[in-house]
């Protein structure tokens, strides 16, 4: 069984660095497969209030905690504050939220997702669209604001460690002017195709731990799409150390420090993407990876105003 070796966060906890996923395009149940990355070693799982994923996480723990199979503390888990709830006097509201979906009494890494902020209709309207309209109705909730209420969770417990997501570097240093507690990581689409050099460069610098979504490009392999990952070269670096492309793209962001979350459904895909820790690739590999990169986004957040002043994407890096 493999197992993702961990990494200590700038708040002491130590974070396997490879976890599963559980966003999906399609409404589906995660019930399963979380299920079943536990019994294969998986230690951390990422999900999200929009992705409706928590409920069978929290059902998918419980099980394997009656089971044996686990304990709650060798387990890591990260969820994110959803937009709709940037409020100050709202934050505490999401992640009780979350605690409740889970069926956790506290939340391994708690990230704000996005640093610009929707009006709350109600728990479930995620994208709060006027009839009519392709962008939600978005607040001017300064993200700082939104941060210092997310410092006050750690105080009272409810989770361990806070993060940023889809942050801009100058958008993360503000927040690191102003902070008590230090955002551990910044998760941001970060695969060979977009990998994000300068960001991490400033994240490491801030020992701030880049963690990767969208990993493998939202592979598939039956299409053999993305082109970066199903070509010969990269085929042949897979064929050198008995692995796939996918597991080649994955181990590329490991070996660069960060975290990826690849998500998958499907077993042989779960056992794929943690089976990346018995080889090491090349300075020569890592180079002609990093040369794939063309800076092309998958997550743009298109539902989102890109003329809000806090809109992450506008900036370099
Ligand atoms: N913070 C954010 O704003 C944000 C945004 C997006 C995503 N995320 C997080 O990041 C996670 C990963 O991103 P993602 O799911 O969008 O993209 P991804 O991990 O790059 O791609 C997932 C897709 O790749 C396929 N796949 C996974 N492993 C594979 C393998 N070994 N071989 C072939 N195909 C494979 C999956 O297939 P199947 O569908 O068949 O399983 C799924 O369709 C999400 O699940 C979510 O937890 C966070």
């Amino acid at each position: 069984m493999a197992r993702a070796p961990t990494v200590k966060l700038n708040s002491g906890f130590e974070m396997p660095v490879l976890g599963l996923g559980t966003f999906s395009l399609n409404p589906t149940s995660f019930l399963e497969a979380v299920k079943y990355a536990i019994d294969r070693g998986y230690r951390h799982i990422d999900t999200g209030l929009p992705y409706g994923s928590e409920k069978d996480i929290g059902v998918a723990l419980k099980e394997k905690i009656a089971e044996g199979v686990i304990k709650r503390e060798d387990m890591f888990i990260t969820t994110k504050l959803w937009c709709i709830h940037h409020e100050p006097d709202k934050v505490e509201y999401g992640c009780r939220l979350a605690l409740k979906n889970l069926g956790l009494e506290y939340i391994d890494l708690y990230l704000m997702h996005f640093p610009v902020g929707f009006i709350l209709v109600d728990d479930e309207t995620y994208q709060p669209k006027k009839p009519g309209s392709d962008v939600v109705t978005t607040n001017d909730v300064d993200y700082v604001d939104t941060w210092k209420a997310m410092e006050k969770l750690v105080e009272k417990g409810l989770v361990r460690s806070i993060g940023l997501s889809n942050f801009n570097a100058e958008q993360t240093e503000r927040v690191l002017k102003i902070c008590k507690i230090r955002p551990v990581v910044n998760e941001v689409e970060c695969n060979v195709e977009i990998n994000q050099s300068k960001l991490l460069k400033f994240c490491k610098d801030r020992d701030i731990i880049l963690m990767d979504y969208c990993p493998v490009v939202r592979a598939n392999p039956a299409k053999k799409t993305p082109a970066c990952l199903y070509n010969d070269r990269t085929q042949a670096i897979a064929d050198k150390y008995k692995k796939t492309p996918v597991q080649i793209a994955l181990k590329y962001l490991v070996q660069r420090g960060t975290v990826p979350v690849p998500g998958a459904l499907e077993k042989p895909m779960i056992d794929e993407n943690i089976d990346i820790f018995d080889f090491k690739l090349t300075a020569d590999e890592m180079k002609y990876l990093d040369s794939l990169n063309t800076g092309k986004r998958i997550c743009e957040f298109e539902f989102v105003d890109k003329n809000h002043k806090y809109y992450p994407f506008n900036a370099e890096f």
